[in-house]
């Protein structure tokens, strides 16, 4: 039976080897922030109460939190002063609490919920700590996992304090710790802080609540699931197993990437069964593609640019780029074709209409069928305002055309070629709106004489 879960995030670090104005933890992998992926395990596991430890002036950090999760409690710790009193900045949470606490670090965003179901299973049957541990390739810096021989772990040695016999030990302590004590608040207050860093380890509670008879055990997980960002070229080793994690997934889901390593996915992209997709795709956040799409080589789409935040729909069947690039609001639908070189923002663009070539299209709506001809531009923005064009169904826009919004064009209607549209245009009507042509008979060959004679 699973006790009452109590999660704290440790994230009172800013993070200085970031060498950012960003706390550490906000920095993004795969469009979300760390502490976003971190919340993200943990609330798969239903915690009945959830805190946050950050450090003062690091209001950003805790908005992200409830952001997360809107029953984050945020508890700041005034001092970094170590592990344990980053812990016990939550005293008056874990007080509170009867159950198990479950102790994690807002900079490692590749943890997975199966991990951490693991390690309450040890705690079910029978620990009264469990400690995550890894087998790192090189140990250097991590509190080592010392176990006896029947298994059980008897303490965590730091790094600066562990003697030369004591390094030797390749498994090592990750920093996710869950624990089911009586009195946890109490037991971290006997941690002393005498150790080389002078520092309360959170890691000395080991011996402490073997010295109170609870018994202590390791789950062993991955190193690459436990990889802690201190600096970006971590930052960038942790996208790129986020990347390669999800890819998997895609294309056991039924994606094909021609190029899996081109193919920049989201935390939150959605995409359907039969979908190919060919090398150099960037999938920003914000994106859903549904069954049987083709996203040709070097499209980018995007739902969210930082200002706007909008879904991308890219629907069933409809084939896209290369070379094109959806913002926010981009809704393409069924069957839809988009070119190369088209670039669309907040409009819909219904079932089968084509716009295959150098084409800008922003707040409208272009109706099914309806075919954009080569270099069309949605003309949407006065220098002030944003204004919207309305394209009925099975309109047919002749290339380099310019529709300058507010302007509407009803069903059927026409657009000749190199047409500059200001006034709207009843349906199945032909609007034609440019210089009319001029033909001077001979003119080319006279020119061409005079100015020979010239020479
Ligand atoms: C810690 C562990 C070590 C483990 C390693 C894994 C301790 C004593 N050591 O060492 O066994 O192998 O992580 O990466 O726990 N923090 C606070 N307040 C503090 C101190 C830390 O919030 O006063 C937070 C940090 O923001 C960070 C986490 O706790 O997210 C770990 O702290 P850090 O100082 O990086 O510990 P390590 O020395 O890496
Ligand atoms: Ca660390």
């Amino acid at each position: 039976m699973a006790a009452p879960l109590l999660t704290v995030v440790l994230a009172a670090g800013q993070g200085t080897r970031m060498q950012s104005d960003t706390p550490k933890v906000l920095h993004k992998i795969a469009g979300r922030s760390m502490l976003g992926h971190v919340f993200d395990v943990v609330r798969a596991l239903a915690p009945e109460r959830l805190a946050l430890v950050v450090g003062p002036d690091m209001e950003d950090v805790a908005a992200e939190g409830r952001a997360a999760a809107p029953t984050t409690e945020t508890f700041i710790q005034a001092e970094r002063r170590g592990t344990a009193d980053a812990v016990l900045a939550a005293a008056a949470a874990l007080t509170g609490h009867k159950g198990d606490v479950l102790v994690l670090y807002g900079d490692t965003p590749l943890l997975t919920a199966a991990t951490l179901e693991r390690m309450r299973a040890v705690l079910d049957e029978g620990a009264g700590v469990a400690v995550l541990g890894f087998e790192a390739a090189d140990p250097t810096g991590y509190g080592r996992l010392l176990t006896n021989a029947g298994g059980e772990l008897i303490a965590i040695r730091e790094q600066a304090d562990a003697s030369e016999a004591e390094r030797q030990q390749r498994l090592c302590n990750a920093g996710v710790m869950a624990f089911r004590v009586q009195d946890l608040t109490g037991l971290l207050r006997r941690i002393s802080g005498d150790n080389a860093k002078g520092e309360l380890y959170l890691t000395d509670a080991i011996e402490l609540a073997r010295r109170d008879g609870y018994r202590a055990r390791v789950v062993v997980c991955s190193e690459e699931e436990v990889l802690g960002v201190n600096d970006r070229t971590q930052l960038a080793a942790a996208e790129a197993i986020w990347q390669r994690r999800r890819r998997h997934e895609v294309m056991l889901a039924g994606v094909t990437l021609v190029a899996p390593e081109t193919v920049w996915l989201s935390y939150d992209t959605v995409i359907g069964r039969d979908v190919l997709i060919e090398p150099n795709v960037v999938i920003g956040p914000g994106v859903v593609i549904e069954d049987g799409v083709t996203v040709h080589a070097n499209c980018y789409m995007a739902g969210h640019d930082g200002k706007r935040r909008d879904t991308v729909f890219v629907r069933k069947g409809a084939v896209v780029g290369p070379y094109a690039r959806f913002r926010p609001g981009a809704d393409i639908g069924p069957d839809v074709h988009i070119g190369n070189f088209v670039e669309v923002k907040n409009t819909t663009i219904e079932a089968g209409a084509k716009a295959n070539h150098f084409t800008y299209m922003g707040d409208a709506r272009v109706g099914a069928g309806a075919n954009i001809g080569a270099g069309t531009i949605f003309c949407n923005y006065d220098g002030f305002e944003k204004h919207r064009t309305d394209v009925g169904a099975g309109v047919f826009i002749g290339s380099n055309s310019a529709l300058v919004a507010p302007v509407k064009l009803g069903d059927g209607a026409y657009v000749a070629a190199g047409s500059i549209i200001t006034k709207d245009v009843p349906a199945d009507a032909l609007a034609l709106a440019r210089a009319p042509q001029e033909v001077r008979e001979g003119w080319a060959a006279k020119y061409r004489a005079r100015r020979a004679r010239r020479k």
